[in-house]
């Protein structure tokens, strides 16, 4: 075991707020980082918002402000969603700061020292109305294989081809749509190739590198496929640290980046008095460095950075462990079709507790895809920490509390190994939680928590209240110690719940999974049971999706004009005008024509239990008597009755239209019981 442990979880780009896809990598760290801290170990977590680049350069460009400006409100909410879901990193610092700075520089010049930098003329499309090199991303054009227009300059959505943009037919700048034109440039690379026999050995099997074995499998095939050249310069304008020594030229985003990890811990050693050497410039015996990242970031993590770091003499990563994609419901994400989930939609909607538990819960040590499945969430909430494990917890505190007033007794002889067992099961999921196995961690705390449940099933304490108190008494303190060592083990994925539990027994000390078995002494006054989880409803998760995608503008509603007038609105009224208004539902039983009148029928309605009415209604012109009979229409029921001259109307059945010729009565449907009232 090293003397320290300094974990990252890849630095998150600074043009956007955090998605679920950054929450996933992020809960996947902090599990990790919180449960080798419960096991006593020495673990930092050093994190930051990564900075520079033209995606950056050019947003910050496109909302008329610095990119200074833009990274700095981006960090803000960075840091803002990162804490509402408890994440405990110890740092969120910025790549764009000095202390990055001073290390990249540091790194380059070693590097270059020993000869380990060249110059290479790189032609390159330019945008010559922008003033700019294009990155492949900016550059859009026709692909040079299947013709399809419109594709991005390094590979075409239609049939898969990768290519260089210079390769493309009819290519165009992205941002304005010129022409570019090919420029030569001095660009300053690291032959990777140099570096092949460190990186053979810092990848092999039977080396201390724990990369997973797909992973260092599929790396391999990089390397014995011939490792190229790496461009780590840019022209200016560039948003980045100008390289020492070559004016106009800037480190890549991707050099820097990584060394934003180092960044950050400098930062962080100097704010609490440690050395950054002790991490940085070490020996992987000593000082484990341990990366989460997805798979799209492999190359850049597994090749370029632990060459880099060896070469400049920091201390190489100890393990790079690599997660898969997160899809929703089962479909890739896509802000634009609306599958989506932004960290503070979801912050707005539900508390940070439940998301950590489901990720991690689904979240084992390989790298396969994983799918947020909204039933999913919402059964494993509702069935493991609502009906499990807060509801173990619940039941014994609040018994003792309840009935037994308030006082923690032995736990029962007969739970004794069930006890032993789950004190076990504790120090399992400590091993498997350092092994990224957070999934099967969380459950042997599912696992205590059925064994409990059903043995308090079969106990029955609320039976013996009378009869047998401190059996009773007993049989809860076991419950109740079972609930510790349970929330000993929910402890890194919901660290609020255990700190609830801390309260309510009265823990002299924090929980951890060395203390989680020491029992409780009898006698100890329990707290009030504070909820630790509700049952949630999936709607919930469909408002975060609804919120978490930004709604296009509305569309302007086209200029109508019209060739006839209306009258104007009548004053408005609010709906208590309607509410004297008694509608039922009426059965039309009999109709006729009215003899010397053009326009009315004379209807038999019968409201059932209200009785029958003779109603006068005006739509001859639209109905043939016999349409209306056996149809279910709305009568205005507390009318006044009107004398008429062709007898009395008590009522009025509803029906509108343009004009007379053209009326339509208002039907309901099939089940409408005559007499019931229509709201
Ligand atoms: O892929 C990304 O979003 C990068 N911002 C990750 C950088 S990780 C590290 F190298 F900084
Ligand atoms: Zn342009």
């Amino acid at each position: 075991m090293s003397s320290r442990v300094l974990v990252t979880a890849a630095l998150t780009y600074a043009n956007g707020s955090p998605h679920i896809g950054h929450l996933l990598e992020a809960i996947q760290t902090d599990v990790y980082v919180r449960a080798r801290k419960l096991a006593g170990e020495d673990v930092v977590f050093m994190w930051a918002a990564d900075t520079h680049g033209t995606p950056i350069q050019l947003k910050a460009r496109d909302l008329g402000i610095a990119p200074e400006e833009l990274i700095k409100q981006i960090h803000a909410d960075h840091l803002e969603v990162y804490r509402g879901f408890d994440l405990g990193f110890d740092i969120y610092h910025t790549t764009h700061s000095d202390e990055t700075k001073f290390h990249a520089e540091q790194v380059f010049r070693a590097i270059e020292q020993a000869g380990g930098v060249e110059t290479r003329e790189v032609q390159q499309l330019y945008c010559p109305h922008d003033q700019m090199f294009l990155p492949d991303r900016f550059v859009k054009g026709t692909c040079p294989k299947c013709h399809s227009p419109d594709q991005y300059g390094d590979n075409c959505e239609k049939c898969g081809a990768t290519y260089d943009p210079t390769d493309m037919k009819e290519p165009a700048c992205s941002l304005c749509g010129t022409k570019p034109v090919l420029k030569g440039s001095e660009h300053l690379v690291v032959p990777l190739g140099k570096h092949e026999t460190f990186l053979r050995s810092w990848l092999a099997k039977e080396g201390s590198t724990q990369l997973q074995e797909s992973v260092r499998n599929y790396v391999m095939t990089w390397v014995d496929g011939g490792l190229r050249d790496w461009d780590i310069s840019r022209d200016e304008p560039y948003f980045g640290f100008e390289i020492p020594g070559h004016p106009g030229k800037y480190f890549y985003v991707w050099f820097d980046a990584p060394v934003g990890y180092i960044g950050a811990t400098q930062k962080w050693c100097n704010d609490n008095n440690k050395n950054v050497d002790d991490y940085w410039r070490s020996t992987p015996a000593d000082t484990e460095i341990v990366h989460v990242i997805g798979k799209d970031i492999v190359y850049f993590h597994c090749l370029f950075w632990p060459a880099m770091l060896n070469a400049a003499g920091y201390t190489v990563p100890s393990r790079v462990q690599v997660h898969g994609w997160l899809t929703i419901n089962g479909e890739k994400m896509s802000k634009s079709r609306g599958i989506f989930i932004s960290g503070r939609a979801y912050l707005e909607h539900l508390p940070p507790a439940y998301l950590r538990y489901y990720l991690a819960a689904k979240l084992g040590s390989g790298q396969d895809d994983l799918d947020f499945n909204f039933e999913d969430f919402v059964n494993r909430v509702n069935a493991d920490l609502v009906k499990k494990a807060a509801n173990l917890a619940s039941r014994c505190i609040k018994f003792i509390g309840g009935r037994l007033g308030g006082t923690l007794g032995e736990p029962a002889d007969d739970a004794a190994q069930l006890l032993a067992t789950a004190a076990t099961r504790v120090q399992e999921a400590k091993d498997l939680y350092a092994a990224f196995e957070s999934g099967r961690a969380l459950r042997k705390a599912m696992e205590i928590a059925e064994d409990f449940n059903l043995y308090l099933t079969n106990a029955a304490p609320w039976k013996l209240t009378k009869s047998d108190p401190e059996r009773a008494r007993a049989i809860c303190s076991a419950g109740v110690m079972a609930s510790k060592l349970i929330a000993a083990i929910l402890k890194p994925v919901l660290p609020r719940w255990a700190e609830q539990l801390e309260t309510m027994l009265g823990l002299p000390a924090p929980l951890t999974f060395a203390n989680a078995a020491e029992p409780l002494p009898a006698g100890l006054e329990l707290g009030k049971y504070t909820a630790l989880a509700e049952p949630i409803d999936i709607k919930k998760l469909e408002a975060i999706m609804e919120a978490s995608v930004p709604k296009p503008p509305p569309e302007p509603e086209p200029e109508r004009s019209f060739d006839y007038e209306v009258e104007p609105l009548a004053a408005e009224t609010s709906i208590d005008n309607f509410v004297p208004i008694d509608l039922r539902v009426g059965l039309v039983t009999a109709c006729d024509k009215v003899k010397k009148s053009k326009k009315l029928l004379q209807l038999t309605v019968d409201l059932g239990p209200l009785g029958t009415r003779n109603i006068f209604s005006g739509i001859s012109q639209s109905y043939a008597p016999e349409e209306l009979v056996g149809k279910k229409v709305v009568v205005y029921a507390n009318l006044k009755p009107r004398k008429m001259r062709f007898g009395l109307s008590e009522g009025m059945v509803l029906a509108a239209g343009a004009d007379d010729t053209a009326i339509t009565v208002l039907e309901l449907h099939d089940r409408a019981r005559p007499g019931d009232r229509i709201t």
